[in-house]
Formats: structure tokens, sequence, C-alpha cells
């Protein structure tokens, strides 16, 4: 059955293992095409989008083995460049495997990865930037293919910083003739694992705290292990859904030092958190307080990635709160779906506008969308009664154990 059952109302109570980042493995999986030997990653989560790549590694010749969280990819031998279009329109991030068979290979054959729900979700940025690496870009019938006889490096300014787009470079740099310099690159936490994995491979990359990154090209990466870290949007989904049910989490091998916007917000609405290495707790008592004002934004602002998570944490806050999404055109469509649930919220724009309510009561659902669906069931904890989200193959993208990790929270899934 395609849904999930939840029964809320209760309060939170225990402790829960945060699972490898989704938005870590799946740029570290794509580098691991530009490693001449065998890249072992450990800590990976089990999760649709990390099997869609795999069998996208697969098709260029990567032979690749997954036991437990553990992938080993052995790349010595890539057979083709042709990306097939059934796993690239699948997931939009295929995209970043453009970079790393540029990389490897001085060419690559993609279909156009299509948008999503929440936006248009262009590629001109990763393409405006291979060209200036040296790329010819020809597109037939849909399908885009990029070839270089010697990848160049070069400046490259983003005019956004673009998560996929500073992977893409990062990715088609690291093997290419002299020195490339992103300006105004992206600054998630994600941009750095890929530059570890990397590095531990053998790249000459270097980072300063303002989006800039060196990437000098070496001739060869080598045979590399490498621990993905823990998923900061998981672990802030669980804490939106304590603050929406109340009561006291610990989520274990969670890393605070990624989610301090958040947390700011997690305190100023009450809830009472504390950061060690062993991960975050929370202690959330009553109802959240609103937030008047908040804008999502690029690291290390609020991610839009919590943004619908937040919003069913505010469904039941005391008070207006006010949210704008900045990063995508089109990320409310959960607004419709809390409203069945009795939340008191309206769409005006990239805002929206959310009245807190005393309770929210269990309703059917459908899911739009990964962080949505995710959203849903945090607001389901809270609701008063029986609720079913329907479309959850859209969660099993990014949320590995979701039922185990909720019934560890205390919550009746
Ligand atoms: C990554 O997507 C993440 N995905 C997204 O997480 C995340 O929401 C996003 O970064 C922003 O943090 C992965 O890492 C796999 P962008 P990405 O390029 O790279 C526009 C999730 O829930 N843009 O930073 O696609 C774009 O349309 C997912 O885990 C251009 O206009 O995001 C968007 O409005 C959802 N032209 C904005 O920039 C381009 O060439 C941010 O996109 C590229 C992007």
């Amino acid at each position: 059955m395609d849904s999930i059952h939840i029964c809320g109302g209760y309060p939170l109570c225990g402790e829960t293992r945060i699972q490898g980042s989704k938005n870590a493995v799946l740029p570290v999986l794509a580098a691991t095409v530009l490693v001449n030997g065998i890249s072992t990653l450990y800590n990976c989560p089990k999760i649709a989008d990390v099997q869609c790549m795999i069998k996208l590694l697969e098709s260029t010749g990567c032979r690749v083995t997954w036991k437990g969280d553990t992938i080993t990819v052995d790349a010595c031998h890539i057979s083709s460049t042709s990306l097939p279009g059934e796993y690239v329109s699948r997931m939009r991030s295929s995209v970043i495997l453009m970079g790393a068979l540029l990389g490897r290979e001085g060419q690559v054959s993609i279909s156009y990865p299509g948008g999503c729900v929440i936006g248009k979700r262009p590629i001109d940025m990763h393409l405006e930037a291979f060209a200036r690496m040296g790329v010819a870009l020809t597109e037939t019938c849909g399908v885009l293919t990029a070839r270089a006889q010697t990848l160049t490096g070069g400046s490259i300014p983003l005019a956004f910083p673009s998560v996929g787009a500073t992977e893409n470079v990062i990715l088609a740099a690291a093997l290419a003739g002299g020195e490339t310099v992103i300006c105004g690159g992206a600054q998630e936490p994600e941009i750095g694992a890929l530059c570890e994995f990397l590095i531990q491979a053998g790249a000459d990359i270097c980072r300063d705290g303002d989006g800039t990154v060196v990437v000098r090209g070496v001739p060869a990466l080598h045979t590399v292990t490498y621990r993905i870290p823990p998923d900061r949007i998981v672990a802030g989904t669980y804490l939106m859904g304590c603050m929406a049910a109340g009561g006291q989490i610990f989520l274990r091998g969670a890393d605070g030092g990624q989610l301090g916007a958040a947390l700011t917000v997690i305190r100023q609405m009450g809830g009472v958190c504390t950061c060690c290495p062993e991960g975050i707790g929370l202690v959330m008592e009553g109802r959240p307080a609103a937030v008047a004002c908040l804008k999502t934004a690029v690291y290390p602002g609020f991610p839009t990635d919590l943004q619908s998570q937040l919003l069913a944490a505010l469904t039941v806050a005391k008070g207006e709160s006010v949210i704008e999404e900045t990063v995508f055109e089109n990320r409310f469509r959960v607004v419709p779906e809390l409203v069945r649930m009795g939340a008191q919220m309206k769409t005006e724009g990239n805002r929206v506008r959310i009245c807190g309510v005393e309770r929210l009561h269990g309703a059917c659902v459908t899911a739009q969308e990964l962080r949505g669906g995710a959203a849903l069931c945090m607001a389901a904890l809270a609701a008063h009664g029986d609720s079913r989200i329907c479309n959850r193959h859209f969660i099993d993208r990014g949320y590995a154990s979701l039922e185990a990790d909720i019934r560890s929270l205390g919550g009746r899934i």
C-alpha cells in the first residue's frame, strides 16, 4: 500500500539514529566515476534515489556492490557515457553525472532532467559553466550531448549559489587541465562532503568562507574510502515533528553544527535544544510560539528543504507566522493538505501566512513531493486521531526508515 497511517495527538518520547545524508551521498556517488580504482562509502542511506544513482553508475560500466550501509564502486573501466533516460527522468540530481563523466571521459549524453512540482529547476548555470571550461553542447530530441577535447580550467562565476551547479563544476574540474576558480558557489555542507571525498582520493581543492572554490586539476584520482555524514534535513524533519507534537527526543549522530539556522528558529519557538558530540536533544512542552517573519535562504540561512516541515509545526503555534520561500518558485504544495488537517493558512505569492490553531485533526492527505510528504507525517504526529498519507513513494526517495524512526521516537505509525 503506497500510504502511511499515523495515529497522532501524543507527545513524542524516544531516540533514533540519523541516516547518512541523501544530498551528500548522491554527489559523492557521482564522484566515484572520476576514481580510476575502487571507492568504498560507509553510512549510505537505503533510499530510492541512491538505488537510482547506482543504476546510472552501472549503465556507465561501473561495478557496484551494496551491503548494509556500505557501497563500493569499481570505476576502473567506463564503457558508456550515455545515461539512460529511464533513470535520468526519475531523479533530477542525475545531472551531476555530467561533470563526472566529462571529467573522466570528456563526453556525456543525458536527456534533459525534468523539473518537478517545486519548480522548473533549469540547468542553465550548469551548462554555462561547462561552456566556460571548453565543453561543446548540442541537443537533439531532448538529449543533451556534451563533449570536450580537453577540459580547461578557468574562472566560473555563478549568478546564484546553485548547489548542483557548484557540484558539477567541481566534478568537471578535478581532473581538468589548469586551475578552476568558482566564484559565488554554494556553501551547503554537502559541498564540503564532496570536496572531502575528492581530496581523500587525491584531488587538489580548497574553499574559503564566501563561496569561492579553487580546484587545481590532477592527472588521476586513486582508491578511497569515505564515511557519508549524517542527513541534516532528516534530523531537522524530526525536530520539527517534535515541535508540532511536543515531547522529548534525541537524534543520535545528528550534527548540530550543520543546523544552526534551524536550531535558532526552534529555540525562538520555545524548543529547548541541546547539541553534543553524540547528537541533538530537544524538549518541547505545550504549543510552539509563532514565527513573525522568516525567509528561507541558501546556506547558512534557514534551509528551503525544512520549510514545509516548519509550516507543519507552525500550524499549531500560538499566534500568526509568515514564511517566505526564496529558493524555489513553487514549494507550498503541502499547504492545501495541511488545511485538510485543520490548519489555518493561506499562500500569498511566495509567502504563506499561518494562524496557529489549538490542534489539528487526523485526515487523509496526499504527498506531492519529498519534503512536503515528510512534513505531512510530522503534522499527523500532532493531529488528534488517525491520518493517512498517500503517495509515500515520494517520501521513500529521501527517508531510509521513516516508520522505524518515528516508532523509535514514540510515534504511533
Ligand atoms: C539541491 O538541489 C538539493 N538536491 C535540493 O534538495 C535543495 O532543495 C537545493 O539544492 C537547494 O538547497 C540535492 O542536493 C540532490 P539548486 P539543486 O541548483 O542542486 C535555480 C531535497 O529535498 N537554478 O541550488 O537542484 C533552481 O531552479 C532536494 O533533498 C537555476 O535557475 O538546487 C532553484 O530555484 C529538493 N539554474 C535554485 O536555483 C540552474 O542552472 C536552487 O537550485 C540551477 C539552479
